[in-house]
């Protein structure tokens, strides 16, 4: 199930009792804790872990203290895991759903353009191996995505400039791609944003 909501307690809300997991789980980082958290207030989480913010988290010795701290807590193969946070996140949290017991469910509130545009959406997941960015991961769906566009509104420029190039990222400098010039390149990505997020906002401006 993949949605784009304005309301993502009720629409996450629905979508846990149709799915019935037997705890909730909540992976998030401090940013997102402060930011986005608040907006999940009528959600009941089982536990709620905290990772650091970023590239950071995706490490084994993370994934270690978190596959440990859902044993600690009971979660089982009917668990949920959500993921609220931007690609770090959810590339943390879709290995460790995938891995966990042999794979648990996984639903994932990408928090960032980026994650929103590319990371959260294309069933890979992945941690680092050293300096080896994403050497270890799996390629796995997650039973649903909300994008929640108010979530973009505490975003950094920084992270805004990330997920705008993400969107135009095939654009070469020459101008064009394979042939295609890039003006229709961009025309196609922006095509695919309106059918992805089918309403006027401002990240539909060039
Ligand atoms: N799996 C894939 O297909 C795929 C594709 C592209 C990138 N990635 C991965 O995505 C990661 C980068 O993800 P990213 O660019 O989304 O950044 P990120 O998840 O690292 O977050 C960047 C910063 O923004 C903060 N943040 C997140 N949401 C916020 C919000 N709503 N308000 C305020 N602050 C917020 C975070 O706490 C963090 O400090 C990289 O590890 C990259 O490898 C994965």
């Amino acid at each position: 199930m993949n949605r784009i909501t304005h309301n993502i307690a009720n629409s996450l809300h629905d979508f846990l009792i149709q799915t019935n997991p037997d705890k909730i789980f909540l992976l998030c980082d401090a940013e997102t804790r402060i930011f986005c958290l608040p907006q999940l207030s009528d959600i009941q989480f089982h536990h709620i872990i905290e990772v650091p913010s970023g590239e950071s988290a995706k490490t084994l010795h993370v994934c270690d203290e978190i596959w440990k701290d859902l044993a600690e807590h009971g979660a089982t193969r009917n668990s949920m895991l959500i993921c609220l946070g931007g690609g770090s996140i959810t590339d943390l949290g879709g290995f460790i759903a995938a891995t966990y017991q042999r794979g648990i469910a996984v639903c994932y509130l990408p928090t960032t353009l980026l994650c929103m545009v590319d990371a959260g959406i294309g069933g890979k997941n992945a941690i680092n191996l050293g300096s080896l960015k994403n050497y270890i991961g799996t390629f796995r769906l997650p039973s649903a995505i909300f994008i929640h566009p108010a979530f973009l509104s505490t975003l950094p420029e920084t992270e805004w400039i990330n997920g705008k190039a993400e969107i135009i990222i095939p654009s070469s400098s020459k101008g064009s791609i394979l042939g295609i010039p890039l003006p229709m390149h961009l025309n196609i990505y922006i095509q695919k944003m309106k059918i992805f997020w089918p309403m006027e906002g401002p990240w539909l401006q060039a």
